[in-house]
C-alpha cells in the first residue's frame, strides 16, 4: 500500500512547502498577468535574497566607526565576489523597496484592501515601514561621507517630533550625535530585529491571503474554472523569479553600489541630502514649518491608508482596474493636475515674499504651517467637487483620484530634491552643476 499522500494524490513529493504557501488549485483568472504581476511574489524573493546575501555580508563586517568602512573597502577589493555580493545587497534593496509599493498600488488600484483583505492591507503597511527602515538602517553601515550625513539629516528630522521626538531620537542614535553607539544600534536592528520581523509579518501576510481565499477576482470570475496550482501557478512564479534574479545579475554586474570617502564628522558635504526615499520630506521642509513637513503630512496620510479598507463605498473596483471610462479620464486629469500643481506650487514658494518675514508677529508654526496647510487642503477639495461634478464618480474612483494625485505630488517632491536642490538647498538646473 502506498504510504505517501502526496503520491495518492497524484503530486511528487517535495512540493509539500510550496503547497503550504499556496492552494492545490487556483482560479484561472488569477493567474492573468495584470492581477498581481507577481509583485508580491517578488518582494518575498527579494527579502529571501536579502537575509542570504546579508549574513554573507556580515562574515566580513565590522560594526564600529575605526573598521567599518575599510572592512567595505576589504569586501571589495580582496574577496572573491565581494563587490558583487554587495552590489547585490545594494541593488536589491532599492528594488525591493520600488517592488514593494508597485504591489501597494496594485491592490489600492483593484480594490483588494477591502473586506476580507483588510488585515492583508493593514498589516501590509507595517511591512512596508519594516522595508524602510531595513533600507534606511542598512544605509549607515558602509559609514561613508554619504551614509554618514544622511542618516545625521534624517534622525535631526526626528527632533521637530513634539514631547518624544528628542527622547526617541537619542534612543536611536544612542547619544546626542552619530558615533559608535548609533552604528552598534543600527547593525543590531539592521541583522537582527527587522528582518525578525519582517519574516514573522510575511508569514501573517500570506497566511491572511490563503483565508481570504486567494487574491482577489473580478466579480465576473467568481464562477470561472479553477485549474491546479502545479505546474500553472508554480511554472508562472518560476519564470517571474528567473527574470528578477537576472535582472538583478546584470544590474549589480554594471553598476557598483556607491562608495565615497571615509565619515568625517566635522565637515559636512554641501548639500547634505537625506536618502532618496526621504527626500521627499526634506523638500517639504523647505515649504513648511517642519511640525507640518515631520509630523502633520505623514501622520495624515498614514491614517488615511489605515482608515481606508472602513470606508464605506456603494461600488467597488473588485479585482479589476479602472469601473468605467469616465474613472480612466478622470485618472489621467488627476495624474496631469497633481504634477501641475506640485511643479507650480515649488516654482511659486521660490518667487513668492518669504509668509514668516512678511508677517513677522505671526507664530511661524501659523504662517508656513496651518496657513499653507489650509490652503492645500481647500485646494485638494475643490478640485475633488470639480472632478467629481465633470465625471460623475462614485466614492471609489474619488479615492483613486485622491491616491493619484498624493502619489504624483511626493513623486515630483522627491524628484525636486533629488535633481533641481544644490548648494545650500537652493533651486538649480541638474545640467549646469
Ligand atoms: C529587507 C532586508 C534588508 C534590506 C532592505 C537591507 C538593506 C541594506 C542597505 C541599503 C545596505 C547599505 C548597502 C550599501 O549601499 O552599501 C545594507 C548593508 C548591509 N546589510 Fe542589509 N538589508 C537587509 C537585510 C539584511 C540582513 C538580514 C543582514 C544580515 C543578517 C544584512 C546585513 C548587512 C550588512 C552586513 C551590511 C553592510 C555591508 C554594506 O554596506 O555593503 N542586511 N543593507
Ligand atoms: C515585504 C513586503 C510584502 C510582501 C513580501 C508581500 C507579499 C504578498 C503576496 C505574495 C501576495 C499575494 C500575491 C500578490 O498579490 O502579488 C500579497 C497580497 C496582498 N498584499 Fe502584500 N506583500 C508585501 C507588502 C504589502 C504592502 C506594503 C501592502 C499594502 C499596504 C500589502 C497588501 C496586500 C494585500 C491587501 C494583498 C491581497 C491582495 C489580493 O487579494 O489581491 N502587501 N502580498
Amino acid at each position: 500500500m502506498n504510504q505517501n499522500p502526496d503520491s495518492e494524490k497524484g503530486r511528487k513529493p517535495g512540493f509539500g512547502l510550496i503547497l503550504h504557501l499556496h492552494p492545490r488549485k487556483v482560479k484561472e483568472s488569477t493567474l492573468r498577468f495584470n492581477l498581481t504581476f507577481g509583485l508580491g511574489g517578488m518582494a518575498a524573493l527579494l527579502v529571501v535574497i536579502q537575509v542570504f546575501t546579508g549574513l554573507l555580508l556580515k562574515f566580513h563586517y565590522e560594526p564600529s566607526p575605526e573598521n567599518a568602512y575599510n572592512s567595505i573597502l576589504n569586501l571589495q577589493e580582496s574577496l572573491l565576489f565581494g563587490q558583487m555580493l554587495r552590489n547585490m545587497h545594494h541593488w536589491s534593496s532599492i528594488v525591493l523597496l520600488w517592488v514593494v509599493l508597485l504591489h501597494m498600488l496594485r491592490v489600492a488600484f483593484t480594490g483588494a484592501y477591502r473586506k476580507p483583505r483588510h488585515a492583508s492591507w493593514i498589516f501590509g503597511l507595517a511591512l512596508l515601514l519594516l522595508v524602510v527602515l531595513s533600507n534606511f538602517t542598512g544605509y549607515l553601515l558602509p559609514w561613508d561621507q554619504l551614509s554618514y550625513w544622511a542618516v545625521t539629516i534624517s534622525t535631526n528630522l526626528l527632533a521637530y517630533v513634539p514631547l518624544i521626538g528628542n527622547s526617541i531620537m537619542e534612543a536611536l542614535l544612542g547619544g546626542k550625535e552619530v558615533g559608535q553607539a548609533t552604528l552598534t544600534n543600527f547593525f543590531n536592528l539592521h541583522t537582527g530585529v527587522i528582518p525578525l520581523l519582517m519574516v514573522v509579518l510575511m508569514a501573517y501576510h500570506f497566511w491572511r491571503i490563503r483565508k481570504a481565499g486567494g487574491v482577489i477576482v473580478a466579480e465576473k470570475d467568481k464562477d470561472g474554472p479553477m485549474v491546479d496550482t502545479r505546474p500553472y501557478l508554480l511554472n508562472r512564479e518560476f519564470v517571474v523569479a528567473m527574470a528578477l534574479l537576472a535582472f538583478l545579475v546584470i544590474l549589480s554586474s554594471l553598476f557598483d553600489a556607491p562608495l565615497r570617502e571615509r565619515a568625517n564628522p566635522s565637515f559636512s558635504p554641501n548639500p547634505a541630502k537625506a536618502p532618496w526615499y526621504f527626500m521627499g520630506l526634506q523638500e517639504l521642509l523647505i515649504h513648511f514649518h517642519p511640525f507640518f513637513a515631520i509630523v502633520v503630512f505623514p501622520v495624515t496620510v498614514l491614517a488615511a491608508a489605515c482608515w481606508l479598507p472602513y470606508i464605506k463605498l456603494e461600488d467597488r473596483n473588485q479585482g479589476i482596474w479602472f469601473l468605467s471610462d469616465k474613472g480612466v479620464k478622470s485618472a489621467k486629469v488627476a495624474l496631469a493636475s497633481g504634477f501641475v500643481l506640485t511643479v507650480l506650487f515649488i516654482g511659486l514658494s521660490e518667487l513668492l515674499p518669504d509668509p514668516e518675514l512678511l508677517l513677522s508677529s505671526v507664530p511661524s508654526l501659523v504662517t508656513t504651517g496651518l496657513i499653507p496647510f489650509a490652503i492645500l487642503a481647500g485646494a485638494l477639495y475643490f478640485f475633488l467637487k470639480q472632478i467629481q461634478r465633470k465625471f460623475s464618480l462614485n466614492r471609489s474612483e474619488i479615492i483613486q483620484s485622491v491616491i493619484i494625485v498624493m502619489i504624483v505630488s511626493y513623486t515630483v517632491l522627491t524628484l525636486t530634491g533629488i535633481f533641481f536642490r544644490g548648494e545650500g538647498m537652493n533651486l538649480m538646473w541638474p545640467w549646469k552643476v
